[in-house]
């Protein structure tokens, strides 16, 4: 096995990932669907190829020998994981965590059926019979989402009757790859959502970031903010979930756990084994080492002595506002940063689509500063950014 580390998936997480690796001397090769993602363009290789297909994985697996093979997005081909761990090769954080994640079904019977995980109720359709029972089993408002998907796609509400059959199309629709099933989950009222950045170590304990707010629209990451005043009852019953779930899963890394922070109490959501778009917030420095540094150092098998809340921050993402396969223009940069404590990410995007996720912008302050003000702040810095 050579000394390589290939990464697959080559957007705004793993370009920050790549650089905390760079850093640790390491070499890392690049993949993903189109040239000059940005991942590659701070990687020492790159290869261009469709993830989802296993014979092209296999053939750079085959290539580079790598000592790690370290997945950045949920869309690959992780059933041929499964056989890279049995010809010896390590899958970050573990072939079953990276495919279990990918499909809502798997990772949901295990959190609520094998660990007793508390989860929004939820029932699953392959037809419209079966949706429309679903829908009429759990109740309404509830949530339909393909079993693969992510991002918030195929998403959507179901408030009514009539927004049942549009709510299943839709679903459809947005669904990735060839599985056609749905989950229909009940709306959870929640008054707070979090997510629990969680390092699990070969030879070490587990350990949990400080929690990190977040604000979705269209199932869509918006805002992050850390840390997020919680209950301690309620952030030591997420991290026993954390826990437990990780550990069922197995590896070492950092995982992003989605919770809903409800009056009743925790509900798990979902979680990706890797570096989460919300923790991008680490990015304003609110930690000892973000969250790219920590899965850096614990899939090296480097020590993690502890991991502290230097300050308060927050991230506020920067969308497309249309789409264009020019190379995008940003204006209104030096506007947006001329505040003391703030700064930019630009990703590096080569084109945009509507929505894309272009940068981030970030704010932060002393730990004990009014986060409503350092959101405002920091989304105000994002809306004078725009992308042409
Ligand atoms: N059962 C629910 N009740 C209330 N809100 C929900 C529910 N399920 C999802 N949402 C809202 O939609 C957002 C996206 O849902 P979820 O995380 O399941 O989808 P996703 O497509 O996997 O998103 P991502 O991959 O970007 O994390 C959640 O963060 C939450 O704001
Ligand atoms: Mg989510």
């Amino acid at each position: 096995m050579s000394d390589k580390i290939v990464l697959l998936g080559s957007g705004e997480l793993g370009k920050e990932l790549v650089i905390a690796l760079k850093r640790l001397g390491q070499f890392v090769i690049a993949c993903d669907s189109y040239a000059g993602a940005p991942a590659m363009q701070v990687a020492d290789e790159f290869e261009v190829i469709d993830m989802l297909d296993g014979d092209a994985l296999d053939k750079v697996v085959a290539k580079h020998q790598p000592k790690l093979i370290v997945p950045e997005i949920e869309s690959i081909r992780t059933e041929r994981f499964y056989s890279y761990e049995k010809q010896g090769y390590t899958v970050v954080p573990s072939a079953k965590a990276a495919n279990f994640t990918m499909n809502r079904k798997l990772i949901r019977d295990l959190a609520a059926k094998d660990l007793g995980v508390r989860t929004a109720p939820y029932q699953y359709a392959t037809s419209l019979e079966e949706f429309k029972s679903a829908v009429a089993k759990i109740g309404m408002p509830c949530v339909a989402k393909p079993l693969m998907s992510s991002s918030g796609k195929g998403q959507s509400v179901i408030k009514t009757e009539a927004d049942i059959e549009k709510s299943w199309q839709y679903a459809l629709d947005g669904s990735r790859g060839d599985l056609m099933e749905v989950i229909v989950e009940g709306f959870i009222d929640f008054h707070t959502e979090i997510t629990l950045l969680t390092v699990t170590q070969n030879n070490g304990p587990t350990l949990f970031c400080a929690p990190i707010g977040h604000r979705q629209d269209r199932g869509d990451y918006m805002e992050s903010w850390q840390p997020c005043a919680i209950r301690s009852k309620d952030l030591k019953e997420a991290q026993d979930m954390c826990a437990k779930v990780t550990e069922a899963l197995t590896g070492a890394g950092i995982w992003g756990v989605e919770f809903f922070i409800a009056n009743d109490g925790v509900y798990f959501s979902e979680l990706s084994p890797r570096p989460h778009d919300t923790g991008m917030v680490t990015l304003a420095g609110t930690q000892n080492l973000s969250e790219f540094e920590l899965h850096a150092r614990t899939i090296l098998g480097l020590p993690i002595p502890e991991i502290t809340q230097e300050r308060a921050g927050v991230s506020a993402v920067i969308l497309a506002e249309a789409e264009s396969s020019e190379t995008p223009v940003f204006t209104g940069i030096s506007e947006a940063i001329k505040d003391p404590k703030t700064d930019i990410r630009i990703f590096g995007k080569p084109t945009t689509r509507l929505y894309r996720r272009m940068g981030v912008t970030l704010a932060y302050d002393e730990i004990n500063t009014d986060m409503d003000a350092l959101r405002k702040k920091a989304t105000d810095c994002a809306s004078k950014v725009s992308v042409k």
